[in-house]
C-alpha cells in the first residue's frame, strides 16, 4: 500500500507548523512536525553539557540518544528524549539557536533522515520542515514553500510570545528570525530552499483562515481527495 505525501517547506515563524496541522485535520493526514526532532536533538546536546556548534562534541553523542515521536489523545506530536516528554522543553529560547546550529552538521541530518522517512512509509502525512521537499521526501505528491516577509513572521512571534506570557522585544526578535534565515538557507547541507517543483505560498498580509483556504486549494489541486 503506498502512503501519500504533503512536504511544506519554509523560513521560521512563517506559519508552517498551524498550517500543516490544521491541513493534515482536514486531509485526515498525520502531522510531522520536523523542526521539534531537531529540537530534541539540541535539547540533548545542551543536557549533556556540550556546545551545539561543536560537531566533535554533537557526533558523539548521537549513537546514544534516544529519540521516540508519538501523538497525544488530542492527536498533537509529542517528542520523547529517554522517555521523557520534553514537547514543552523544547520550544525554550535557547533551543531554537541551538537547533540551527546542529541542524548544520551532516551527521546530524544523516541520523534524522531515516527517522523522517519511516514516518512517510507508514502513514499518510503532511510533514513540514526546511528540506521536506528537496531531501527527505523528494517524490512528495505535493510540495509547498511556505513563506512570508521577516517583518510579518516576526509580528506573529511576538504575538505567541505575549499570548505565552513571555516578555519580547520586536526588533529582537526580528533579528533573531533574519539570523536564523540566513544560518539555514547558507548550510551547505540541505540549505533551506524552495525545490523546483514546489508551489510558493507567500501568506505576508493574510490571516490564518486565508492561508489555510489557499494551502488548501493548492493541495486539492494535486492530490484527488
Ligand atoms: O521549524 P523549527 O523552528 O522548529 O526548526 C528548528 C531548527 O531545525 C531550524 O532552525 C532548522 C532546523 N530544521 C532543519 O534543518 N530541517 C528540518 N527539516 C526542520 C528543522
Amino acid at each position: 500500500m503506498s502512503f501519500r505525501s504533503v512536504a511544506i517547506d519554509g523560513p521560521a515563524g512563517a506559519g508552517k507548523s498551524t498550517l500543516a496541522r490544521r491541513l493534515a485535520g482536514e486531509l485526515g493526514f498525520l502531522y510531522v512536525d520536523t523542526g521539534a526532532i531537531y529540537r530534541t536533538v539540541a535539547l540533548a546536546v545542551l543536557r549533556a553539557g556540550e556546545d551545539p556548534s561543536r560537531e566533535d562534541q554533537v557526533v558523539p553523542l548521537l549513537d546514544g540518544l534516544d529519540i521516540r515521536m508519538g501523538y497525544g489523545s488530542d492527536g498533537v506530536q509529542r517528542m520523547y528524549l529517554s522517555g521523557e516528554d520534553v514537547s514543552a522543553a523544547i520550544r525554550e529560547h535557547p533551543i531554537s539557536g541551538a537547533a540551527s546550529q546542529i541542524s548544520a552538521i551532516p551527521a546530524v541530518r544523516d541520523f534524522l533522515l531515516d527517522f523522517q522517512r519511516k514516518q512517510a512509509r507508514e502513514h499518510d502525512v503532511v510533514m513540514d520542515g526546511r528540506d521536506i521537499g528537496t531531501v527527505v521526501l523528494p517524490g512528495a505528491d505535493v510540495k509547498i514553500f511556505l513563506t512570508a516577509a521577516p517583518e510579518a513572521r516576526a509580528k506573529r512571534r511576538l504575538l505567541e510570545l505575549e499570548q505565552r506570557g513571555q516578555e519580547a522585544d520586536f526588533d529582537r526578535v526580528l533579528q533573531d528570525i533574519k539570523e536564523r534565515d540566513w544560518k539555514d538557507e547558507h548550510r551547505d547541507i540541505a540549505p533551506l530552499k524552495q525545490a523546483e517543483d514546489a508551489a510558493l505560498l507567500d501568506t505576508t498580509g493574510l490571516n490564518l483562515e486565508q492561508s489555510c483556504d489557499r494551502l488548501l486549494s493548492l493541495v486539492k489541486e494535486k492530490i484527488a481527495l
